[in-house]
């Protein structure tokens, strides 16, 4: 069986390659030349990590094949995969254009029978508006082919994207026939092999448990940043309080961590969505609408703490290193990153800006428009020179243990903004900074620490 996917981009790269390594064969489809051309020869567009590795080992044993060419990949293929991209819509909704253009080349293209799996997030009834589209196209073509439109909504963790692919926590099938879901089923049986983590279940349940899954995780952390705003006012400290709730087995201790607002290619615009198409169906979402309104003001509460610690002389030639600019670690992926709104205020007040993050630079780069005040750095340690202050927006690993003896002996200031709580108040303050993070008092270097703490810290090293 040969299995197409259209779209190489992080779902569908992922996808083939994952499909690849199980034995499958499997032909990536995508229309940008540039990126096909690159993958032929082994060349990874985006960072994921373990990936690249797979894709030229699958590459080498013929597994697994790029290609741009509809007509000769859909005859070959009985199974094929749509991972394009759905942005959003002025209006919120989701952009489903390459969806439709992608469905309309296949239904050109196809010879015989065909399973088009829907994996990009779509709403409920986009497979139906697929079948339509198909159906119309055979029609116009006389080519009365039988296929079957399967929902199989992907649920991959950038930065953890191959590991979540090959030990999925679950697989979603909607199907509304047998035989259609009997192949989805046998293209997964490699994954199953420990145990069986295949759920089949229709096709609006199905494009609707992706939908429900992200807005669960948005509200999750919406919820914590809510709390962590009331923590900075009452003298509770959010990371106590995270550990104190996800110790409850009904809670859970993952995905309960403030910071500056969820970004990137899939929470903010699945909410937008959601709430779109509920308000299409005449339904309101009050509990949604808090959950965008609490991330959207996220980041601007914590460009608040910033403008406010310098209100006396304004934010006017400060410079700032910026740690992080993806919009989490372990990717390059600079969509909706929480970075690109704090650049964007920071320079709006006239400040100057050191950036720098692991792998994002590139990406970032085609992001951010150039700018006088906007300087490169090579690693954290330049970034911090000369500056006022630093401003943590990804927790990288590689920030957690660092010289900041050498790092706060380079900077101008010692100020130091923690919008992802990595490091202890307390130490942060010994080490001389005045240290603002989330949800939990701000220290400054000047402060005297409370003889309480003096001899907490001494013992335990909080
Ligand atoms: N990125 C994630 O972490 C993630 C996780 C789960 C689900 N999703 C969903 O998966 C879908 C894909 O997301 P992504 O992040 O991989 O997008 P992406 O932008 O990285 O990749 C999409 C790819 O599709 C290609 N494409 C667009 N139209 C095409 C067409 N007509 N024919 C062939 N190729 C075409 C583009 O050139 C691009 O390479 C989205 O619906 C997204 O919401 C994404």
């Amino acid at each position: 069986m040969i299995l197409l996917v259209v779209g190489a981009g992080y779902v569908g790269l992922v996808t083939g390659t994952c499909l690849a390594e199980m034995g499958h064969q499997v032909i990536c489809l995508d229309i940008d030349e540039r990126k096909v051309e690159q993958l032929k020869n082994g060349i990874i567009p985006i960072y994921e990590p373990g990936l690249e590795e797979m894709v030229k080992r699958n590459l080498k044993a013929k597994r697994l094949s790029f290609t741009t060419n509809y007509a000769a990949s859909v005859q070959a293929a009985l199974v094929c995969f749509l991972a394009v991209e759905t942005p959003e819509t002025p209006e919120g909704g989701a952009n489903l254009h390459c969806i439709k253009t992608a469905a309309a080349s296949i239904a050109e293209h196809m010879n015989g029978y065909k399973v088009i799996v829907n994996k990009s997030t779509v709403p409920v009834g986009t497979a139906k508006e697929v079948k339509t589209i198909v159906k119309e196209i055979l029609k116009k073509r006389n080519a009365p082919y039988d296929f079957d439109v399967i929902s199989n909504p992907e649920f991959l963790k950038e930065g953890a994207a191959v590991n979540d692919f090959m030990k999925p926590e679950r697989v979603i099938i909607g199907a509304d026939n047998t035989e259609a879901a009997a192949i989805m089923k046998e293209i997964y049986s490699p994954f199953m092999l420990t145990y069986e983590r295949l759920i089949i279940t229709d096709i609006a349940s199905a494009e609707m448990i992706k939908y429900a899954a992200n807005a669960m995780l948005a509200t999750r952390i919406s919820f914590m940043n809510e709390l962590s705003r009331i923590c900075e006012e009452n003298g509770a400290d959010i990371n106590e309080v995270r550990k104190g709730i996800g110790s409850d087995k009904r809670i859970g201790i993952n995905f309960l961590y403030p910071g500056v607002g969820y970004g990137g290619s899939c929470l903010p615009k699945d909410i937008k969505a959601l709430r779109a198409q509920s308000r299409v169906l005449g339904v309101d979402t009050p509990l949604l609408d808090a959950v965008d309104l609490v991330n959207h003001t996220q980041i601007i509460h914590f460009f608040t703490k910033i403008s406010t610690y310098y209100q006396e002389k304004g934010l006017r030639d400060k410079t700032f290193a910026i740690w992080g600019l993806a919009f989490k670690p372990d990717t390059d992926d600079m969509r909706a990153a929480p970075s690109i709104t704090i650049i964007q205020e920071l320079l709006n007040q006239g400040a100057k800006l050191r950036l720098y993050d692991p792998v994002a630079m590139d990406a970032a780069r085609k992001v951010l428009l150039p700018h006088d005040h906007l300087a490169w750095c090579h690693n954290e340690y330049e970034a911090a020179a000369q500056s006022d202050g630093i401003i943590l927006l990804t927790e990288w690993k590689q920030f957690r243990f660092l010289d900041f003896a050498a790092i706060l002996k380079s900077m101008k200031g010692n100020a130091f903004f923690d919008g992802r709580n990595q490091y202890n108040p307390h130490q942060m303050k010994v080490k001389g900074f005045d240290y603002l993070s989330v949800g939990r008092t701000p220290v400054y270097s000047h402060q005297d620490l409370p003889e309480d703490l003096i001899q907490r810290y001494k013992e335990s090293e909080i």
